[in-house]
C-alpha cells in the first residue's frame, strides 16, 4: 500500500513497546489509528498521548487469545473509522524459559493461545472485512528472529512464531495478486518490557509456576540483550517501508544473518544426504 494518509489501522499489544511504536508511526503518516490491549491502563495512557499530538487514535481493551472478543474489537473499530486497511497483530508474550520437558502446560497453553491464535484471530476477524471494502489493505503479523532459526530454552514461544511465519507465508500465497499485502516482521533483540510479559500472566490458568533457576539466570540475560536492542521506532519505520513495499519479510538485525544460513546450511546438507542415499545400491 502506497498511500497510508486517511486510512485505518488497528495494532493489537497497542499499548507498548513494538506496537504503540507501529500506532504512532500510523498516525504520523496522516492514519487513524485503533490500539488494543490486554491491559487497560497503559493503553490509555497510550491513546492519551497519542490524541495529544492531533492524531485521530482510540483504544480498546481485547485479549487477542480470545476470538469473540476479537471479533468485537474488529466491530468496534470498523464502526468508529469505517473501512480498516492496515492490521498489525502484534500482541505477544515472552513465555517457556526451560527445556522442553520442564515447560508447564499451561506456559504452552499461554504462548500459543496469545502469539499463535491470536494472529490467527485478527486474520480471521478482519480479512473478509478488507476484502468486502475493496479499497486493499496491508496485514503485518509480528513474529521473531525466534521464528526463522531456533536456539534452547525458549521453546513455546519460538514455536509460535515459526506459526506466524507459516501463517504469513500461507496468507501472502493466497492473497497474491490483489490489493491486500502481507508481512511478517522478524525482529531480533528490541528495546520493550517483553521481558515483563508475565505482568499479562492470565488468571484462569492459576498460580505461575516459580522459576528455575536455569530460567531465572536466561531471564537475566534476556533482559540485558533487550536493553541494548533496537529501539521500537526503528522498527516501526522498517514496518512502514515494509508496507509501502509490499515485503513479506520484514528484518530488521542484519547481524542475525549467520543464524539463518547455519538453519538453511544445515537443512540443504541433509538434503544432498537425501539424495546421495537414493543413488545408493538397494540393501542386499
Ligand atoms: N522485544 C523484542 O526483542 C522482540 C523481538 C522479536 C519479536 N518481538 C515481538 O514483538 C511483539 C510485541 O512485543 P514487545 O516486544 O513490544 O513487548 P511489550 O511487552 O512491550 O508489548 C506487548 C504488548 O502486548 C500486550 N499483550 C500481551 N498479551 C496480550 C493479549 N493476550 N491480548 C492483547 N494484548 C496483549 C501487552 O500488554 C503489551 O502492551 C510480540 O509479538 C513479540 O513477540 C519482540
Amino acid at each position: 500500500m502506497r498511500d497510508l494518509a486517511g486510512k485505518a489501522a488497528f495494532v493489537t499489544g497497542g499499548a507498548s513497546g513494538i506496537g504503540l511504536a507501529l500506532g504512532c508511526a500510523f498516525a504520523r503518516d496522516g492514519m487513524k489509528v485503533m490500539l488494543a490491549d490486554i491491559e487497560a491502563g497503559p493503553l490509555e495512557q497510550a491513546v492519551g498521548a497519542l490524541a495529544e499530538t492531533g492524531a485521530t487514535v482510540k483504544g480498546v481493551t481485547c485479549d487477542v487469545s480470545d476470538r469473540a472478543a476479537v471479533e468485537r474489537a474488529a466491530a468496534e473499530t470498523i464502526r468508529a473509522f469505517g473501512p480498516v486497511h492496515v492490521i498489525c497483530n502484534n500482541a505477544g508474550v515472552g513465555v517457556g524459559g526451560g527445556p522442553v520437558e520442564e515447560i508447564p502446560p499451561a506456559d504452552w497453553d499461554w504462548a500459543i493461545g496469545v502469539n499463535l491464535m491470536g494472529v490467527i484471530h485478527g486474520v480471521a476477524a478482519f480479512l473478509p472485512h478488507i476484502k468486502t471494502h475493496g479499497e486493499g489493505g496491508h496485514i503485518v503479523n509480528t513474529a521473531s528472529m525466534a521464528g526463522m532459526a531456533t536456539g534452547p530454552m525458549m521453546s513455546p514461544y519460538n514455536v509460535t512464531k515459526y506459526g506466524v511465519v507459516s501463517l504469513s507465508e500461507a496468507l501472502a500465497a493466497e492473497l497474491q495478486g490483489t490489493a491486500i499485502g502481507v508481512s511478517v516482521l522478524c525482529p531480533g533483540w528490541v528495546d520493550t518490557r517483553i521481558d515483563e510479559s508475565g505482568r499479562n500472566w492470565p488468571t484462569r490458568f492459576g498460580p505461575r509456576r516459580a522459576q528455575t533457576t536455569l530460567a531465572r539466570e536466561r531471564q537475566a540475560q534476556i533482559a540485558a540483550m533487550l536493553r541494548s536492542g533496537m529501539r521500537t521506532d526503528e522498527v516501526a519505520e522498517r514496518v512502514l517501508r515494509a508496507i509501502h513495499d509490499n515485503d513479506l519479510y520484514v528484518f530488521t538485525h542484519v547481524e542475525m544473518r549467520p543464524a539463518l544460513e547455519e538453519r538453511f546450511r544445515r537443512i540443504l546438507t541433509a538434503y544432498d544426504k537425501a539424495a546421495a542415499f537414493k543413488r545408493q545400491e538397494p540393501r542386499p
